[in-house]
């Protein structure tokens, strides 16, 4: 039997952190073996909101080399560039002539940075998902693992697969629904410094995150110094304690014990014994991530050879699903 398609991706906006990690990538590396894998680093979006030129090349290597550090195998996956693959671009535009306006203007995601960006709001903003939806469906993707804030841009993908199969696929269907892969645990990792806040990229203070290159020094202040409450007794689930039940989920992803694990260790515990805890374990399981970047990030070669093979690969399966839709929508096909 042939293996079902995975694909996701993340910006190259920064350093990645405990959320990026544990929503998405942990879990496209638990997975990897069952499928058959395609991860991008999605710098096209990156530059929806204002971005600095210096450092978009730097932080794309950065993150292909988290990908690998982080346990993405070559055997299972192939690693690239969505700049580096034309058809994203041109499939977004014949996605953007079916997609309806106001679908895009519903989109959550937009509204919040919509309201961040002020007066500078750009098309592209607007766009994202319909880009987002092209990376999906270039690569016929059954299976999209990502955090939960993107469950709505999946939804989207799909309304268009429909919209143009419907409309196009003269009753066979041109593209494939993708469905998305949410884990429970991790899924919505928040704020250091705000429990009711997601842990982001775009938070203006670096102490609301842990990011997956920070030194244990670093670590050990960021936690010491992150939000909790005044209650003795660490529990899960009570709605009233959003940091401790952020803090108690960190605890048990970065031990790798269970929940009724944590659940009994902590149930008695104050936040002066738990936070070193949780500092060694995160320092613990962050380690040998950041040993594998260095090595990586000591070879550019490696990697540059890596992202050709993997804009090999892609660009061909892409092209072919380019080919597919404009043949759909009538055009001529050049010879
Ligand atoms: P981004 O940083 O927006 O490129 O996000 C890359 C991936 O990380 C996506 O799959 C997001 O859903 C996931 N993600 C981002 N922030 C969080 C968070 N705080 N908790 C869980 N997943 C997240
Ligand atoms: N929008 C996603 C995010 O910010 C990143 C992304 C772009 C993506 N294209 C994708 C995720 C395709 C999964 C599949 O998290």
């Amino acid at each position: 039997m042939t293996k079902q398609r995975v694909l996701s991706g993340v910006q190259p906006t920064g350093n990645l952190h405990l959320g990026n990690y544990l929503g998405a990538i942990r879990n496209w590396v638990a997975g990897q073996s069952q499928y058959d894998n395609f991860f991008c680093v999605v710098d096209l979006h990156a530059i929806t909101v204002p971005h600095n030129p210096e450092t978009l090349a730097a932080d794309t290597y950065t993150i292909a080399a988290l990908y690998l550090a982080c346990g993405i195998d070559l055997q299972y996956s192939t690693i690239f560039v969505q700049s580096h693959i034309s058809a994203h671009s041109e499939l977004t535009w014949l996605l953007n002539c079916i997609t309806p306006l106001n679908w895009l203007e519903d989109m959550i995601q937009f509204k919040e940075k919509a309201v961040k960006q002020g007066q500078n709001v750009s098309m592209g903003l607007l766009d994202y998902p319909v880009l987002m939806a092209a990376d999906i469906v270039l690569y016929d993707a059954d299976k999209v693992p990502v955090g939960e804030d993107q469950k709505q841009h999946i939804e989207l993908t799909r309304d268009i697969v429909d919209r143009l199969n419907h409309q196009f696929g003269k009753g066979k269907a041109v593209l494939k629904s993708p469905a998305p892969l949410i884990q429970t645990d991790g899924a919505r990792v928040m704020s250091l410094t705000d429990g009711t806040k997601k842990m982001s990229k775009s938070d203006p203070s670096d102490m609301s995150r842990i990011n997956l290159l920070d030194s244990p020094d670093v670590i050990q202040t960021k936690i010491k110094k992150c939000k909790t409450d005044p209650v003795k007794g660490l529990v899960f689930g009570d709605a009233d304690r959003p940091e401790c039940n952020n803090l108690l989920t960190l605890y048990m992803l970065m031990s790798g014990k269970s929940k009724e694990a944590v659940a009994a260790e902590c149930a008695d515990m104050g936040w002066g014994q738990f936070k070193p805890m949780l500092t060694e374990a995160t320092i613990a399981h962050l380690k040998p991530i950041q040993d594998k970047y260095h090595e990586i990030m000591a070879d550019p070669g490696y990697l540059d050879s890596i992202l050709k093979e993997g804009r090999e690969k892609a660009g061909a399966i892409a092209h072919q699903t380019l080919l597919r839709v404009k043949k759909a929508l009538g055009y001529s096909l050049p010879l």
